[in-house]
């Protein structure tokens, strides 16, 4: 049966083909990337924790925190059996997993399941699709996200690397916010007031405060670092109500990537994050020599809000190493600290944004939709509510504050969207009139009308599957400008652009970007500004939208999409997990 030298000869030759497609054609090598399922625990419950030199009990996942990583690669399934020990109704939420056909595992409380109450538990299952890079998980229920928060590390496919040289070290940094006080009775009683709730007592870089706060320099994050390496560090912003910027002393940054997508990299000394961001960044180390330096990496809030904020600063520290052979022994150098921007800074604000592009190459391309099925224009902002009959209430002139969209506060109803829609039970639930723009038109973002009452409901926007959507959002005026991060579930977003006073639906859209507009899951409105967003509604569910400033979403500034599904069976949401909570 030899075979003749030609048909080896072939054999070999096909054999070669079929390698250098493997090695040149990076999707094919991916389906040979061995997708695992990864298995986690997570147990809630309470852990005595002191910062700031107070001591209290917080909700932890597994007594941990910050609450551990989950890490996973591209492609991977990952099963998290969460378990209720505490009190308190809890929920998770995987912050910026598209959640394909499993928006069963999404999390909002009352929007895609009810929660888990004491001592039951739920097994939230999906597969990570089409994304890498750094999110977060978080409770998402009340203020629970206060302490219940931890990173997710989503690696690329075995076969693909970093669109960037190959970091020494990879280390993800966590911001948060830390009350003194017990989180869950100081939104409370806002809420039974109507007042702003008290601001927080420190930021925390993973879960610790920094020397910049008193009785805290034993609780800080010090990252030991070599000369001439670089690092990628994952910044996270799970802080409750601020946006953040963080600066390294005398070391600049490179940008990569911003909520799991990557960014054409371009040099900053200063990033601003907002809660529900993340941003990847690589810091090189000085070669020269710098044994025994110590820098800060510091984080303070970006406000432009007329309300109070925290305006201290948290910092963790970067430690170059001692070099063992160096002849001379190095005199303690002086602790170097960075120069943050001001807090009210939105020019650099403005700025730095502008410079978030998407790779938008052939491997990472920016699938922008080019033709939009149907314009949505939404303000988004505060406004006040009546005080209840027979109440006291703390708000403006003996009012509540609230916030909403169109106008349109929103109530949380007692039973879950998702089971709603999906049993087609919405009657009570929920309604499907959702302004598509603001009912009474004013000038947003100048003097605002007289009446600045809300109106209140759990209204949606119902789309149908394969919808190309685009939505401006409007900051208003109304009790003052702000940012406000705007967070979107179950979809990445294109920014394609954006802009300072009211938007001008005739003028504007010519000078949009659907070239290499940034991609992500959080953005900020500019205050007194606006932003256009794009996005394709493929993903049959129903999906929360809302302001990442908890205080803003305990307010009402959210709503919700309902997606139908598509004709085929692969567009289709499979019913609900038999373990999912009852209310
Ligand atoms: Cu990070 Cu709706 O949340």
């Amino acid at each position: 049966m030899g075979s003749s030298p030609f048909t080896s000869l072939v054999a070999m030759r096909s054999l070669i083909v079929a390698l250098s497609v493997l090695l040149f054609c990076p999707e094919i090598a991916a389906a040979k990337h061995e997708r695992v399922t990864r298995h986690y625990k997570f147990d809630i419950k309470l852990q005595k924790v002191t910062r700031l030199c107070h001591t209290k009990n917080i909700v932890t996942v597994n007594g941990q925190f910050p609450g551990p990583r989950i890490i996973a690669r591209e492609g991977d399934r990952v099963v998290v059996k969460v378990v209720n020990h505490v009190n308190n109704n809890v929920t998770i939420h995987w912050h910026g997993i598209r959640q394909l056909r499993s928006g069963w595992a999404d999390g909002p409380a009352y929007v895609t399941q009810c929660p888990i109450q004491t001592g039951q538990s739920y097994v939230y299952n999906f597969t990570i699709t089409g994304q890498r890079g750094t999110l977060f998980w978080h409770a998402h229920i009340s203020w629970l996200r206060a302490t219940l928060y931890g990173p997710i590390v989503i690696l690329p496919n075995r076969h693909i690397p970093y669109p960037f040289a190959k970091p020494y070290m990879e280390v993800p940094m966590i911001f948060g916010e830390w009350w003194n006080a017990d989180t869950e009775a100081i939104i409370n009683q806002a809420l039974q007031t109507g007042a702003a709730p008290n601001v927080s007592n420190a930021y925390t870089i993973n879960g610790l405060p920094g020397p910049l706060y008193n009785c805290s320099s034993k609780d800080t994050f010090k990252l030991k670092v070599k000369p001439g390496k670089t690092y990628l560090l994952r910044l996270i912003n799970a802080a409750l109500n601020d946006e953040l910027f963080f600066r390294i002393a005398n070391h600049s940054l490179t940008v990569v990537e911003v909520d799991a997508v990557y960014v054409k990299p371009f040099k900053t000394d200063t990033i601003l994050i907002t809660p529900g961001q993340t941003t990847n960044v690589l810091l090189k180390t000085y070669n020269h020599h710098f044994s025994g330096a110590t820098f800060l990496m510091s984080a303070r809030s970006y406000a432009t809000g007329i309300a109070a904020f925290n305006n201290s600063t948290t910092s963790a520290t970067l430690q170059y190493e001692q070099s063992s052979n160096s002849s001379t022994p190095s005199k303690p150098l002086a602790l170097l600290k960075p120069t943050l921007p001001f807090f009210n800074d939105t020019s650099f604000a403005t700025n730095y944004t502008k410079k978030l592009r998407s790779l938008a190459t052939a491997q990472f391309p920016a699938n922008v939709p080019r033709n939009v099925d149907k314009h949505f224009f939404f303000t988004v902002g505060l406004g006040l509510r009546p005080c209840p009959k027979n109440r006291t209430c703390l708000g403006p002139n003996g009012t509540m504050l609230a916030a909403s969209i169109n106008n349109v506060s929103y109530v949380q109803p007692n039973m879950a969207l998702l089971q709603a829609h999906f049993f087609r039970q919405s009657r009570g639930v929920y309604t499907t009139d959702f302004p598509v723009n603001p009912l009474l038109p004013f000038n947003y973002t100048g003097n605002p009308p007289s009446n600045i009452m809300v109106k209140s409901g759990a209204k949606v926007v119902v789309l149908a599957f394969n919808t190309s959507v685009e939505l401006v959002m409007q900051d208003t005026s109304i009790l003052g400008a702000e940012s406000h991060p705007l967070h979107l579930h179950g979809f990445n977003f294109f920014v394609v652009g954006q802009g300072f006073g009211n938007f001008d639906a005739n003028r504007d859209p010519a000078n949009f970007n659907l070239v290499d507009p940034v991609e992500r899951n959080t953005v900020g409105v500019p205050s007194g500004g606006w932003v256009a967003i794009r996005f394709l509604a493929n993903n049959p569910g129903v999906w929360f939208m809302h302001c990442h400033l908890e205080v803003h979403t305990s307010w009402g500034l959210k709503m919700a999409w309902i997606v139908m599904d598509g004709k085929l069976p692969n567009q289709k949401l499979p019913p609900p997990p038999l373990d999912l909570p009852k209310c």
